[in-house]
């Protein structure tokens, strides 16, 4: 079949992974490729098994695959084919040398600009979806530009807002398509090329242009001010508990202000997931780098409380529990950063879970789909860890359960049935507020919601 664009994509991971197939489903005409150094994940993308769990995924891949949507392992022939060339690469946090533990760690993105130019023999237009610090693109155009071929590379950034677990949506209807382009006749011919991908199901208001520089910051800002509220709502919930008001009213009353809003003010155990806290420690950064010190420590706060959260969840398991966790047995409903994925990258369950073992608690963790990645996160701990399916049977004999994630099901549990089969006194840490805590209480449970006062039968 003769496609009217080729696109490829270097990166097949969440992003890249789901992006692609969302635009291969919306623009049949056109060609998507993806490809990955990870062999193993092209075959999981090629099989009936796909190597990520997100809700309304399957069926767009099977509905494309094989089609105009292909993984392939042949990187030097997709890039030599391809006429846009998006990048969907990871950009962690730099655990080594200058910068580490706040940089964004830049190896695998300078790597693909080098592929790109070693391999290119047209004019191609590269398009940035990793997030990267605000100023990337030159230092990419210059990687680029380093070749002795007569090839031009136009490099737009098209940072991408969607989050997990709600991914296809965010991409079929999403708040905005954010386009930075450098004002030159070739950056103008490219920004439109972006256009015309997205203008078939995005309307044109939507899609908004801004300068490269802008766009880079753009992405970083969003998830510093969402994670922002998290850690506002979070900061609140020790006083809650102090005062004996309520976060769960808070939250209405100032939701209900439309200047405030009322989304992203769900009390946790503090944020996790691969980017809000990396993207805000690369930010701090780049503050730090030009000497911006307030407005470092400003944003660093927002880490800070998340880490204050965690860890005063924990003080509160161990104060309720009469001081000692030693060989009590404990389960975590919930392994994932967030309902609705397999995903437990930065969760914080995985940082309650290793403080829980330090107090040499007995751990069964349980979840629906993140118990392979749980087992990965905690290997080489968790001689005193099971990992079990079904939340009836994880929390068998257990002395306490504490909710890690926000998964449906575990609103739906008959909680008569599992409290007779814990060691009484039984507790419920609930880390996300999603439990009925009177009715627990009623049943004989000692509840310990956040931001509320607990229920204790003693
Ligand atoms: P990921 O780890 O799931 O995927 C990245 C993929 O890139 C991996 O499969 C890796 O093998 C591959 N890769 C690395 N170097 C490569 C190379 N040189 N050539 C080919 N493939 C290579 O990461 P992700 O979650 O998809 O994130 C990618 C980027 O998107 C990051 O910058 C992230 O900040 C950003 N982002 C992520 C999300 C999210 O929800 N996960 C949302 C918006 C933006
Ligand atoms: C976040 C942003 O929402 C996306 O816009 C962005 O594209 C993405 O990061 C990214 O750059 O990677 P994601 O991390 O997938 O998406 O999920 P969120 O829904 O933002 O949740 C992040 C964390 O905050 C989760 O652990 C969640 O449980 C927690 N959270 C969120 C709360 O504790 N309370 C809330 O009210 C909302």
């Amino acid at each position: 079949m003769q496609f009217k664009k080729k696109i490829l994509c270097i990166g097949a991971g969440y992003v890249g992974g789901i992006t692609m197939a969302v635009i291969a489903d919306k623009c049949p005409e056109y060609k998507i490729t993806l490809v990955d150094i990870d062999y193993e994940k092209i075959d999981k993308w090629n099989s009936d098994e796909l190597p990520i769990f997100e809700p309304g995924l399957d069926e767009i891949v099977k509905r494309r695959r094989g089609k105009n949507l292909f993984f392939e392992k042949d990187m030097q022939k997709e890039i030599k084919e391809a006429d846009i060339i998006f990048v969907s690469v990871n950009t962690p946090t730099k655990n080594f040398g200058l910068g580490a533990g706040m940089a964004a760690d830049l190896q695998f993105w300078e790597k693909t600009a080098r592929e790109i130019r070693r391999y290119a023999e047209s004019d191609k237009i590269i398009v940035e979806k990793s997030t990267l610090p605000v100023r990337t693109a030159s230092a990419m155009e210059r990687i680029l530009s380093a070749n002795d071929k007569d090839v031009h590379f136009e490099v737009i950034s098209n940072p991408e807002f969607l989050a997990e677990g709600s991914a296809i949506k965010d991409l079929e209807e999403p708040d905005r398509i954010l386009i930075g382009y450098k004002d030159t006749s070739s950056g103008r011919k490219a920004r439109d090329e972006i256009i015309e991908i997205y203008a078939h199901w995005v309307s044109k208001e939507k899609i908004i242009t801004s300068n490269i520089w802008s766009s880079e910051l753009s992405k970083l800002v969003a998830n510093a001010f969402l994670a922002q509220r998290v850690s506002s709502i979070n900061s609140i919930t020790p006083l809650c508990e102090k005062t004996e008001a309520e976060i769960s009213e808070v939250a209405r009353a100032i939701g209900m202000d439309s200047r405030i809003g009322n989304r992203f003010l769900n009390p946790s155990i503090g944020f996790g997931g691969s980017c809000f806290k990396k993207d805000i420690l690369n930010l701090v950064y780049i503050c730090r780098y030009y000497g911006l010190t307030e407005v470092a420590d400003y944003w660093e706060g927002v880490v800070k409380i998340n880490e204050y959260q965690r860890e005063r969840f924990v003080k509160n398991m161990i104060d309720a529990m009469f001081h000692t966790l030693a060989n009590k047995k404990i389960c975590l409903f919930g392994f994932a950063f967030k309902a609705n994925t397999s995903d437990t990258r930065e969760s914080s369950a995985i940082y309650v879970a290793k403080r829980l073992i330090e107090e040499r608690a007995k751990l069964v963790i349980t979840d629906p789909k993140a118990l392979n990645n749980a087992k990965k996160d905690l290997r080489g701990i968790d001689q005193n860890v099971d990992y079990i399916e079904d939340p009836y049977e994880a929390s068998n004999g257990c002395d306490a359960i504490a909710v890690m994630t926000e998964w449906d099901i575990y609103k739906e549990l008959d909680y008569e049935k599992i409290y007779k089969t814990m060691n009484k006194p039984a507790f419920i840490f609930d880390g996300r507020n999603i439990l009925d805590h009177k009715k627990l209480f009623d049943i004989g449970f000692n509840v310990y919601p956040i931001g509320k006062p607990a229920l204790v039968h003693f």
